[in-house]
């Protein structure tokens, strides 16, 4: 019988969702181990422990696993949340920036994944809770490569938690609409810009930054990723709060016509 409080680890905790994450986390019972490139410059959180970490270093991943099992005895909980976006057109980022932005989103959740599953694996029990987005499920004219990282992270998601099952593992997906950090700051512009999408890319950008005023609260996505956490029937998808789930819904029932259409008229474009 576990006599300790179980332990949990989120990426990218020194800001917008995953520091709301780390909180509930707290909240809900867990010890929890939250990360930063710069964790001694990450801004204390009660009940949190900061340690750095870098999803796309394949040896920052080894260390940070093997410090937090070495500290804590054992992980219960994964929430891989870090992630970086990107703007523009696909066009418009070259294969190399598009490699570091899957680096990120799709290798550094899979590298997190892959090192915490044997002692997930070896106490027969666990899950890990990847950050998804509604963009996982719809197309994201001009953002074209963060879309696909997300769709990337949904069929990974879906596929390994068939392979996990049987081992007491979920792998299960939290989807967010648009919320309210510094996600859009921090997204990547485009590295290699062609003229001929300016005019397009800034409508995007507006488009984008209208959404962003009526974005939900990380604290949607915190309840979303607690119910996940601590479900005992969880579900394979989560769609954090009102908005995602009505997209979520739509994308499965809005006949395919009807929904390019409304892609098109949301991102003001023409035709
Ligand atoms: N905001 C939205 O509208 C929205 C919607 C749907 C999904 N999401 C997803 O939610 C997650 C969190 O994003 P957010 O909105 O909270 O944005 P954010 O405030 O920019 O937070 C991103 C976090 O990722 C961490 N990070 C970035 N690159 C990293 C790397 N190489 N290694 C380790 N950590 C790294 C950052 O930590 P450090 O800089 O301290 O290392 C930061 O804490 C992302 O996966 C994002 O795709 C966001």
């Amino acid at each position: 019988m576990q006599t300790t409080p179980p332990v949990a680890l989120v990426t990218g905790a020194s800001s917008g969702i995953g520091r709301a994450v780390a909180l509930a986390l707290v909240d809900a019972g867990f010890q929890v181990v939250g990360t930063s490139r710069n964790a001694a410059n990450a801004e204390p959180l009660a009940g949190v422990t900061f340690l750095d970490l870098d999803v796309a270093s394949d040896e920052s991943v080894r260390a940070l696993v093997e410090g937090v099992i070495d500290r804590f005895g054992r992980i219960d909980l994964l929430v891989n949340n870090a992630g970086v976006g990107a703007a523009g057109a696909g066009e418009e980022s070259s294969i190399n920036q598009t490699k570091n932005v899957f680096d990120v989103n799709v290798f550094g959740t899979i590298r997190m994944t892959n090192a915490v599953l044997p002692h997930m694996r070896a106490r027969g029990g666990g899950r890990v809770l990847n950050v998804s987005s509604v963009l996982g499920l719809i197309p994201a004219p001009f953002m074209a490569i963060y879309a696909a990282t997300k769709h990337a992270i949904e069929g990974y998601s879906e596929s390994v938690d068939h392979e996990l099952r049987e081992h007491g593992v979920r792998v299960l997906l939290i989807e967010p609409a648009y919320t309210s950090t510094g996600f859009e700051a921090n997204s990547l512009a485009p590295d290699s810009p062609l003229p001929v999408y300016a005019a397009q890319r800034d409508v995007s950008r507006e488009v984008l930054a209208t959404a962003m005023r009526h974005a939900d609260d990380p604290a949607v996505v915190a309840k979303a990723i607690v119910a996940a956490a601590t479900d005992s029937k969880p579900k394979l998808r989560y769609a954090a709060g009102s908005t995602a789930t009505r997209v979520s819904v739509l994308r499965r029932v809005a006949p395919p016509r009807a929904f390019d259409k409304q892609i098109r008229k949301i991102n003001r474009l023409a035709g």
